[in-house]
């Protein structure tokens, strides 16, 4: 008799398929492993739980959770031990985009192609939403297994200094004294590398970590994510200035508007492109020894220097 051929459909997107497959496979993994984390839009307050969920699942490319998830596949992990950190990250970073946008930060309308939360929830309840969404990324993150070099408390303790006020707050506090000021070349690349860099650079390492990553290979990460971080917010300066608002989602031609102390700002368009192109060479430069396990954090840094939004 023959053997009947189960149809098993592959659990993830197989190791060859294109980078937007895999993408769009991991993101939808992240967007399901969020949504069962995050308390439902019913559970009361009702209107800080629905505006949670507006920003969080208003369509980001969930950037730093994809490259916590790659990091543990680069490390020879299981990326799925990977996810509390990968939705620990997307928290924070919504979090921070929530209030970013705030009248009293970079006043903005706009942001992933929908009103901002304090357009639509007003003020008070957009500062609390930023706040609960900070705040539940480490009861998300309490929640990962810990491996045989790195216990729990290690990985909340990584999230809460990358977010904390020497890094992410930090980059954010200086952005805005930076308005309107001629700023130094490395005062701006502090800025970048502290407001955007340091959580790029955490989501790869809380990957890493899952997957019971050493020293060695961690180090490694952080000089990928610190070079890939810095590219990547230059990129955003750059894309501010020649992409259109639909594009974006968010409005474009703002910085120049706040008198923002950017990249183009600083040193033009084609020396931004020319730094921005140099950083993420030297960022692949640091995933050699990975071999051919790195292979979709090179595709990743190779399309986050071409990408459009
Ligand atoms: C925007 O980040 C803020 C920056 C740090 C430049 P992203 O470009 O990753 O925003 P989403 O998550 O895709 O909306
Ligand atoms: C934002 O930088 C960085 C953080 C949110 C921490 P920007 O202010 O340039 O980000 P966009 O352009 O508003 O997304
Ligand atoms: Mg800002
Ligand atoms: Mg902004
Ligand atoms: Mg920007």
């Amino acid at each position: 008799m023959a053997k009947t051929r189960l149809q098993t459909a592959p659990r993830t997107a197989p190791e060859t398929a294109p980078l937007d497959t895999y993408l769009k496979d991991r993101s939808r993994m992240v967007d399901k492993a969020l949504d069962t984390f995050l308390p439902r839009a019913s559970v009361k307050p009702g209107t800080l739980h629905k505006a949670m969920r507006y920003s969080l699942f208003a369509g980001g490319k969930r950037l730093r959770p994809i490259l916590a998830l790659a990091a543990a596949e680069a490390c020879a992990g299981d990326f799925q031990n990977a996810l509390p950190a990968a939705c620990a990250v997307e928290c924070i970073h919504t979090y921070s985009l929530v209030h970013d946008d705030l009248p009293c930060m970079d006043d903005d309308d706009l942001r992933r192609g929908r009103p901002t939360s304090h357009k639509v929830f007003g003020e008070g309840v957009a500062v609390l939403t930023g706040d609960a969404l900070l705040t539940v990324a480490f009861e998300i993150l309490a929640q990962a297994r810990p491996t045989r070099l790195h216990p729990t408390a290690s990985l909340i303790k990584e999230l809460a200094t990358a977010s904390g006020s020497r890094w992410l707050i930090a980059g954010q506090v200086l952005d805005l004294e930076g308005e309107g000021q001629t700023l130094t070349r490395a005062q701006l690349q502090f800025i970048h590398q502290s407001k955007t860099a340091a959580l790029l650079t955490t989501s790869l390492r809380l990957g890493a970590m899952s997957a019971n990553a050493g020293p060695a290979r961690l180090k490694n990460l952080t000089d990928f994510g610190q070079a890939l971080g810095l590219a990547f917010q230059i990129i955003d300066d750059i894309l501010d200035v020649t992409q259109t608002t639909e594009k974006l989602g968010k409005t474009a031609g703002k910085d120049e508007q706040s008198t923002k102390a950017t990249y183009p700002a600083l040193i033009g368009l084609e020396r931004s492109r020319a730094e921005a192109h140099r950083l993420t060479e030297a960022a692949l430069e640091a995933l050699k020894p990975f071999g051919a396990k790195a292979v979709r954090l090179r595709q990743i840094a190779a399309y986050l220097l071409d990408r459009e939004y």
